[in-house]
């Protein structure tokens, strides 16, 4: 099984994903979570990351605060989009289970020099604060990391926080151009191939036919994410960002994109945090990202409900 590090924001679509990887223990092995601020404070997305480690079942696993805020700017958050609590949707009981006292940050660094050069991968499901001050912490890291698979940017689809910049990168872009620039192998899944994964009726009906209490959170969490895309988008449902990530780890042939450059834009007010993805390669500026751009969305639901309902 993969090793890797969750590093996020939750978020709906956040819970997806730590559930898709804790019921695929086979394919993956989650060595901790780290919580930062993103869709909401810190001080909600660190307990947000417990509720849903024991809604899993999993109460033993490792959770970690990172960072309060971006490295450089006034935090950004979403509640517009997540509710709240950044979680709303189904009532959920407060966690009980621990926040580590260890700061997350010191976490991952401790982590990637403990482990084997190249076998740590790291998987950012929020704004990039926490790695990139992992990076510069401990430059010795950087080149231990396996690869680093992320949710993040858009380039043909444009922006939801801006009509340039996606959510993550706007909120910390310094950190994201740390990240993108730290020559690590880099998988970018970008609102491209987010906007294709929709969780239409009968994907949500699949989630509740699972008879089990993740079912039903899960498709609680699905009903109340949607209500904003589906206005907004007039999509058959909302985009299930976050999941893309580990389940890339798991089958990345439902995946395809092209190894490009990608840049951060950190200077200019109107498209600040904007990927500036080289999809036509028409500079010669280093190639530094596999940029996804299309999913066999099916596939995808597939494995994401086969995975849950496990748990
Ligand atoms: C990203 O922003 C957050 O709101 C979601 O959790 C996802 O990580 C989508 O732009
Ligand atoms: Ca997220």
């Amino acid at each position: 099984a993969r090793k890797i590090i969750i590093d996020t924001d939750p978020g709906q679509d956040d819970a997806f994903a730590i559930m898709l990887a804790l019921g695929s223990p086979e394919d993956i092995e989650v060595l901790g979570l780290v919580a930062v601020a993103g869709n909401v404070p810190l001080a909600l997305t660190q307990k947000n990351t417990r509720m849903i480690c024991e809604l899993a079942g999993r109460p033993d696993l490792k959770v970690f605060a990172g960072c309060d805020r971006p490295l450089k700017r006034k935090l950004v958050t979403a509640e517009h989009v997540h509710g709240k609590s950044g979680l709303d949707g189904p009532v959920l009981a407060d966690p009980v289970m621990p926040l580590q006292e260890q700061h997350g940050v010191d976490f991952i660094i401790e982590t990637l020099r403990r482990e084997p050069a190249g076998t740590v991968t790291l998987c950012p499901l929020g704004p990039l604060t926490n790695i990139a001050q992992a990076f510069l912490q401990a430059p010795d890291v950087v080149a231990r990391v396996q690869e680093i698979v992320l949710m993040g940017g858009g380039y043909f689809e444009g922006g939801n926080i801006t009509p340039a910049a996606e959510f993550n990168i706007y909120v910390d872009p310094e950190a994201a151009e740390i990240v993108f620039r730290a020559g690590v192998p880099l998988v970018v899944m970008p609102l491209d191939v987010t906007h294709k994964v929709l969780t239409t009726k009968a994907r949500v009906d699949g989630f509740r036919a699972m008879g089990t209490e993740v079912g039903r959170v899960a498709a609680e969490w699905a009903d109340f994410f949607e209500r904003f895309d589906v206005a907004k988008y007039g999509s058959e449902g909302g985009p299930l960002h976050d999941p893309t990530v580990v389940a890339y780890l798991i089958k990345p042939e439902l995946f395809k994109g092209r190894l490009i450059n990608v840049e951060i834009e950190t200077g200019s007010e109107l498209t600040l945090g904007m990927t500036v993805a080289d999809w036509w390669g028409v500079t010669e500026r280093a190639k530094n990202a596999f940029f996804v751009g299309d999913v066999d969305a099916q596939g995808f639901f597939d494995l994401l409900t086969e995975r849950l309902a496990r748990l």
